[in-house]
């Protein structure tokens, strides 16, 4: 694996405003935590990656070029009459890297299966943007003792026709943990991420759900996490900034 920052990836999801935008990229840009120390000479990713709502990332990109930027969905055709839809080529070419695809909101309100996920991740990768595809158990199958069997099949069919070699990142959610409060524990993680290591050697691992300050340093020093995907905390500035921190001590710490 060639990166050795450690991966933060904020997702608004339908929440923030310009205004907060401008906020929230002043106060991390100049912030030694934010700043991609080892990229300059190496082929290093980027720390802090930014997906706020579709509409922010135009005006994010054209102030502030140096801030990563992600969407939080694409449509899995390159263009078309798919009225509101947002495509990869335009995320794409509005300033966005990276783009969330399977999200479990997305997965339940919009019923998206692990086949239309595979088609969308394949479409960002065509696009030129690096696909972070999510998955995760519900509460019920963690109950079961089933998450690694679920885990097996959604992983192999929301990664159906990509191939290993190529760039993208898998984030393990698990729904119950999503906006919630609970947190898997540093053994769940440790368990899940193990076997998609096995899976995935060279694939970035992120963990996400109800990550905060005060567990971020955690989750982040669990083996085989690669960074975290933050919701709610991501919104506010202070809790962010810590997470921001707690990555930077794990990239000084290796
Ligand atoms: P949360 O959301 O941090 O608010 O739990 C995480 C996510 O949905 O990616």
């Amino acid at each position: 694996m060639q990166n050795t920052n450690t991966y933060i990836v904020s997702n608004w999801k339908m929440n923030g405003t310009a205004v907060l935008m401008h906020e929230m990229v002043k106060a991390f840009i100049e912030n030694p935590a934010t700043k991609n120390d080892k990229a300059q000479s190496t082929n290093t990713t980027p720390r802090w990656v930014f997906c706020p709502p579709a509409l922010l990332i135009t005006e994010t990109k054209q102030n502030y070029p140096e801030i990563i930027l992600g969407g939080q969905d694409c449509h899995q055709k390159r263009t078309g009459a798919f009225t509101g839809n947002i495509s990869a080529s335009l995320l794409k070419e509005s300033g966005a890297t990276y783009v969330i695809v399977g999200h479990s909101e997305r997965r339940h309100y919009h019923n998206e299966s692990n086949a239309l996920i595979a088609e969308k991740a394949c479409m960002a990768i065509k696009c030129g943007l690096i696909p972070i595809i999510c998955i995760g158990e519900s509460e019920e199958t963690y109950n079961n003792g089933l998450t690694l069997d679920f885990l097996k099949k959604q992983l192999d069919e929301s990664l159906c026709g990509l191939n290993k070699e190529q760039h993208f990142i898998v984030a393990y959610e698990p729904i119950w943990a999503i906006g919630t409060g609970k947190t898997a524990t540093r053994t769940d993680i440790e368990k899940v991420h193990s076997f998609l290591r096995n899976q995935l050697p060279d694939t970035p691992l992120l963990y996400g759900g109800s990550v905060t300050a005060s567990n971020a340093y955690d989750i982040l020093t669990t083996p085989n996490v690669n960074g975290v995907l933050v919701g709610g905390a991501s919104l506010k500035i202070d809790e962010f900034k810590t997470i921001l921190e707690a990555a930077r001590m794990c990239d000084t710490a290796t």
